[in-house]
């Protein structure tokens, strides 16, 4: 032990793989005061295997053992008076261990902690809550702290789901942490040690449910096999107080079942969904509930009968009710529209189809309203919705899977995005009406309420696909207990719970999570514009285009002098009317609209000036470039963290930050170019289209490669990259170089397609400078693409080469598969340089 110590206070750290999340518990260094702090005893006041109090026996006995190298004794269902941690319910205290009475009232799952000495109570107001408790107890002495603690502490809300979209089959839907932890081939798989593993995280950040399957759902789970499954899964999460719910196909009756219908109102339809809930609770007994996805993205629902959505959530609502389950009803339904129509807007949809039917929910539904009203984008105004339904439980829904935000290859700490959100205040009749009180059922009394995140777990180690990403899983649970948490904080514990108590690495990686959202923001679509990315592709790198002339109505309405939607009431989509008052009339005139929301709500001139005196193109040439700087300075910033994050996390974290400082530049350029091709104007910094140190691929001499013109154009440098000229032959670029001789950092621009691992050298008259294959589909995270665009275009740099005017520049590409070995450009950077 004491070589451990040692070791552990010089600084050496053990490789880590991220299984355990921030529960690494990972040692204290030998001066702090966990020996006369720690209680030599653990007081279980449930011996129930099965029971989260049990759990939180064992987490602290190993906690206790693993942060402070003492093993405490544990002891069950028996008081003892000193130097012990007792865990348990407040009934069950009161009952052994006498009376109790300076504790606060505490709503369900609510937990009561007092740390004197070393005695230490940790009291729930059930099971749940006293593992609540165990596991804030060992976050303060992971965190190396021992202060003299007494509070109580509730849940804002009874609702803190996650939400996975996990397919039967293996995969999930917007998931970049691999294969699902539940499902394989059609059936639950037969290994649930992830699935206990997972239910430790959410129950250490205080998540009550999960639904396990796709909101795009697939009948089949209804099998009598799959309900079997759904039962282990279920046993599996139980002991971590963490239910089960399922996502639901609106027309299983018909497709699965065999009726000829799923009219919500036909009685053998209502018949066989009480059935299978039946059914299910038979399987699962403390089932959660369901969660519904109708009528939307060609997903059935009561439309087709010419039913409200009301009648269609309130047909699972009947059937749950027997159980004291929930339905989870999604907000998250639109139509198809037509650009041409200038008052078309898909913003308008949810307050279009849900205002209406306010009141004729049954009381255990509670609509799940995504923070926005169009789809998860970099940023939304508040869905208008929360403001119109005031007699009807509401829940927001978040996402922690990154789909519009860099899909976990890009660093982005969501919280303060989600903040923006939930801590809007809609003025609801002119009264404060922050969405966080809507939500939590505060501001109209409402019984139900919470939040929903989409996080997309695989069987990577990671879960999420990138150590970084976890940040955000952490800080949902936070929220979800308490809306009013401030993301720095949060971000903070998570890091020492994650990384440790280096102080420098607490200060850099807190100032790389904050700037990271506002980063990603300004290179991938500001001022309202949404995520500039290809919305009929991957939602991954850019492609402003296809935002317009489709039916989706993720519209810009960009043209060679404006840009925007007009989503007035005076002459546009009349969304902004679906705001209460105060806000409406904010957001009705632009000199009132929060220039990062002016292109939400207003068509303007590129040339319009904004409140900060800039004109829309400078600002978004001026972001662009500004964004791209910040993730320059991502991956020096973690550089300087080498030797103090153990080097498997410090060399995963690297390589996905290198990686981000090129694709920023591929984002930076691509919107830059594609709205100044568009636009006509130039950038008044001259940036733009300017690129001083490039050697465009096509200028060089080609033997075995040849030209190709990219599709989106503004996804090359220039429009044109080099492919071999067939899928078998090695192709060589080669040109003299012209910059001054000195030492350089040589980035290669290329593509990276998904169906081959081409290979490259790059030399400088014969020596070679570097060589590398395409296998980023293999390490990176996010969804690979099979074409030469902005999701596969990747930079690799060689820092520090020495090179001397008139050298040879060669580049040998080797194809693979279908990838041709693409090459875009090599840029020469003098230190300091960005191009
Ligand atoms: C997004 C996402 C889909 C998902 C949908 C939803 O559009 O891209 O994959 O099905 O949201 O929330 O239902």
């Amino acid at each position: 032990m004491r070589a451990f110590f040692l070791l552990a206070s010089l600084g050496f750290v053990a490789a880590e793989n991220g299984l355990d999340g921030w529960l690494r518990y990972a040692p204290l260094p030998c001066t702090t005061q966990c020996h006369s702090k720690v209680p030599a005893n653990i007081v279980v006041l449930n011996a129930t295997e099965t029971s989260p109090i049990y759990v939180a026996g064992t987490e602290l006995q190993t906690g206790l053992k693993s942060i402070c190298g003492s093993h405490a004794e544990l002891i069950h269902g028996q008081c003892k008076a000193s130097s012990s941690v007792v865990v348990g319910t407040i009934e069950q205290y009161r009952k052994t261990c006498g009376n109790l009475s300076e504790i606060p009232e505490l709503e369900e799952d609510g937990f009561w902690l007092s740390t004197k000495g070393n005695d230490v109570q940790i009291l729930g107001s059930n099971d749940r809550g006293a593992l609540y408790g165990a596991f804030e107890y060992l976050s303060m002495l992971a965190q190396g702290n021992f202060s003299e603690v007494a509070y109580a502490t509730s849940p804002s809300a009874p609702i803190r789901w996650v939400n996975q979209w996990d397919n039967l089959d293996g995969s999930i839907e917007r998931g970049y942490g691999g294969p699902s932890i539940f499902f394989k081939n059609g059936t639950v798989v037969e290994d649930l040690t992830r699935v206990k593993q997972y239910g430790r995280l959410l129950a250490s950040i205080r998540i009550n449910a999960v639904v396990v399957n796709n909101v795009n759902a697939n009948a089949s789970l209804l099998s009598s096999e799959n309900l079997k499954g759904l039962g282990r899964i279920a046993d599996a999460f139980r002991p971590y107080g963490v239910k089960v719910g399922i996502s639901l196909n609106f027309a299983s009756p018909e497709t699965f079942g065999g009726l000829d219908t799923y009219d919500p109102l036909n009685s053998s339809v209502i018949k066989w969904w009480s059935n299978i809930t039946d059914q299910l609770y038979q399987n699962v007994p403390d089932m959660a509930g369901y969660l519904v996805k109708g009528d939307s993205e060609g997903q059935p629902g009561p439309e087709i009968y010419n039913r409200t959505l009301a009648q269609g959530a309130n047909l699972f609502a009947k059937a749950l009710q027997p159980y004291g389950g929930i339905v989870m009803f999604r907000a998250f339904v639109y139509n198809q529209l037509n650009e041409s129509d200038w008052k078309a807007d898909r913003a308008k949809a949810a307050v279009d189809f849900f205002k209406p039917l306010d009141g004729e929910f049954e009381e255990n539904v509670v609509i799940q309203i995504k923070y926005g009203p169009i789809d998860f984008q970099v940023r939304e105004p508040t869905s208008p919705l929360f403001a119109n339904l005031l007699n009807t439980n509401t829940a927001i829904e978040l996402e922690v899977t990154q789909e519009y935000l860099g899909q976990q290859s890009h660093l982005v700490y969501l919280p303060p995005l989600w903040k923006t959100v939930l801590d809007f205040d809609l003025r609801v009749d002119h009264k404060p009406s922050l969405v966080r009180d809507i939500v939590t059922g505060k501001r109209f009394n409402r019984k139900l309420g919470g939040s929903a995140a989409v996080v997309n777990v695989g069987t990577n180690t990671t879960w999420l696909g990138s150590y970084l990403s976890m940040s955000n899983l952490y800080a949902y649970g936070r929220l979800a207990w308490n809306p009013a948490d401030d993301p720095e904080a949060m971000v903070q514990d998570w890091i020492q719970l994650t990384f440790g108590l280096d102080p420098t690495v607490l200060k850099t990686l807190t100032r790389m999570s904050m700037e990271s959202w506002p980063a990603y923001l300004n290179y991938s679509g500001n001022l309202g514009i949404q995520t500039l990315t290809d919305i009929l592709y991957t939602h991954y790198g850019p492609n402003p285009a296809t935002q317009d002339n489709n039916g989706w109505g993720q519209w810009t309405r960009a043209d060679h002098t404006t840009v925007g939607m007009d989503r007035t009431i005076s002459n546009g989509t009349g969304y902004s009317g679906q705001y209460p008052e105060e806000i409406a009339a904010m957001y009705e005139n632009i000199d009132t609209t929060p220039d990062n929301l002016c292109l939400w709500f207003h068509h303007v001139n590129w040339t319009h000036h904004l409140h900060s005196g800039k004109t829309v193109i400078q600002h978004f040439y001026d972001a662009h470039y500004s964004g791209a700087d910040t993730a320059q300075s991502f991956f020096t910033q973690w550089e300087s963290l080498k030797g103090k994050v153990d080097e498997e996390r410090y060399n995963h974290v690297r390589h996905r930050l290198d990686y981000q400082t090129g694709h920023s530049i591929v984002w930076r350029d691509a919107i830059s170019n594609f709205y100044y091709n568009m636009t006509s104007i130039p950038d008044d910094s001259k940036r733009v289209s300017h690129y001083p140190w490039r050697i465009e691929a096509e200028d060089m001499a080609l033997d075995g490669y040849k030209t190709y013109t990219v599709s989106p154009f503004e996804a090359a440098s220039r429009s044109v990259a080099i492919v071999t000229v067939s899928n078998n032959t090695v192709g060589t670029a080669t040109t003299k170089v012209d910059f001054p001789s000195g030492t350089y950092d040589l980035a290669v621009n290329y593509f990276d397609l998904y169906g081959g691992q081409s290979h490259w050298q790059i030399y400088l008259n014969d020596r070679q400078i570097g060589e590398w294959i395409g296998n980023s589909e293999d390490v990176l995270s996010h969804t690979p693409s099979i074409y030469l665009d902005g999701h596969s275009a990747i930079r690799i740099k060689f820092r520090g080469v020495t090179v001397k005017k008139g050298d040879m520049l060669k580049i040998v590409g080797k194809p693979d598969g279908v990838e041709p070995a693409p090459v875009d450009y090599v840029s020469f950077l003098p230190h300091g340089v960005v191009d």
